[in-house]
């Protein structure tokens, strides 16, 4: 059945002018990286307003430290076959875009270029007191050993990764990136992410209202099935590598 639906999703992607790709925690779980939600997601263990929102995070920056050790830091996370997959099909000239809601950069380091970070990245880090720039394998080894990262230019312990917090906007020029791709595009695929959190999750319906098509990839079923034209059950780390051997 899923042979049949790969298929189908080989040609349409084929087919298509402006393929774009919107992408969510679920393509990283085969790294390792934890999801958000369903059974063992991070928000039943940690309350995203007190971990990671704005407010919180200027009280007590504790918290969020905490989560941060389960978010990235338990494993050496490592691109898995469907961000390779991803970033062989704009190798290809096929993909043109990856709007991401994900902070961890698998995709450009599996070779991904036209990428949009739409919730900001965990690769660089910004002292909120003074505004200095660091990056975060520089954090790390202050973070494994549990400590809170200080600012070696002002002494605040107020350095906050590049990610979006509750309570914060997102990058603006990202933004208005993704609305133009998901306008211009007449085929999303959407892969690995529950669509809950908005305004991300409104994209679909950009590209649909737009005349586009839309195709769902996810383990499970998602918050907006009525939109798709096509749904395929599966993990991203082997559907995708499927399709791109129809397509290659
Ligand atoms: N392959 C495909 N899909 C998968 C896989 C997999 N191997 N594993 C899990 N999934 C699916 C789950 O079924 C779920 O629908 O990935 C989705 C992950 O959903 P969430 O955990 O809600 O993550 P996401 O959609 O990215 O969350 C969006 O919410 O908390 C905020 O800022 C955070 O960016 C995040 C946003
Ligand atoms: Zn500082």
């Amino acid at each position: 059945m899923e042979k049949e639906k790969i298929k189908q999703a080989a040609e349409m992607i084929i087919k298509a002018e402006y393929p774009v790709v919107l992408t969510g925690a679920g393509i990283s779980a085969e790294s390792g990286v934890p999801t958000f939600r369903g059974k063992s997601g991070l928000w039943k263990k940690y309350d995203p307003e007190a971990a990671v929102s704005i407010a919180g995070f200027r009280r007590d920056p504790e918290p969020f430290w905490d989560f941060a050790q389960d978010l990235l830091l338990e494993n050496d996370i490592q691109p898995n076959p469907g961000h390779i997959a991803l970033a062989e099909l704009e190798k290809l000239g096929i993909i043109k875009k990856i709007i991401t809601q994900n902070i961890d950069f698998l995709h450009q380091r599996a070779g991904s270029e036209e990428v949009l970070e739409l919730h900001g990245t965990l690769n660089r880090a910004t002292c909120l007191n003074c505004k200095k720039k660091y990056d975060w394998k520089d954090l790390v080894p202050v973070i494994e050993a549990g400590n809170i990262p200080e600012c070696d230019n002002c002494q605040s312990n107020k350095i906050k990764p590049d990610i979006v917090f509750f309570g914060e906007r997102l990058p603006q020029d990202a933004l208005k990136q993704a609305w133009q791709a998901a306008e211009r595009s007449d085929l999303m695929i959407v892969i690995g992410t529950s669509l809950a959190v908005y305004p991300v999750a409104s994209l679909p319906s950009v590209t649909k209202e737009n005349g586009g098509e839309l195709i769902y990839l996810n383990v499970d079923s998602g918050q907006q099935d009525y939109l798709f034209d096509l749904i395929i059950k599966g993990k991203a780390g082997e559907i995708l590598p499927e399709i791109l051997k129809m397509i290659d």
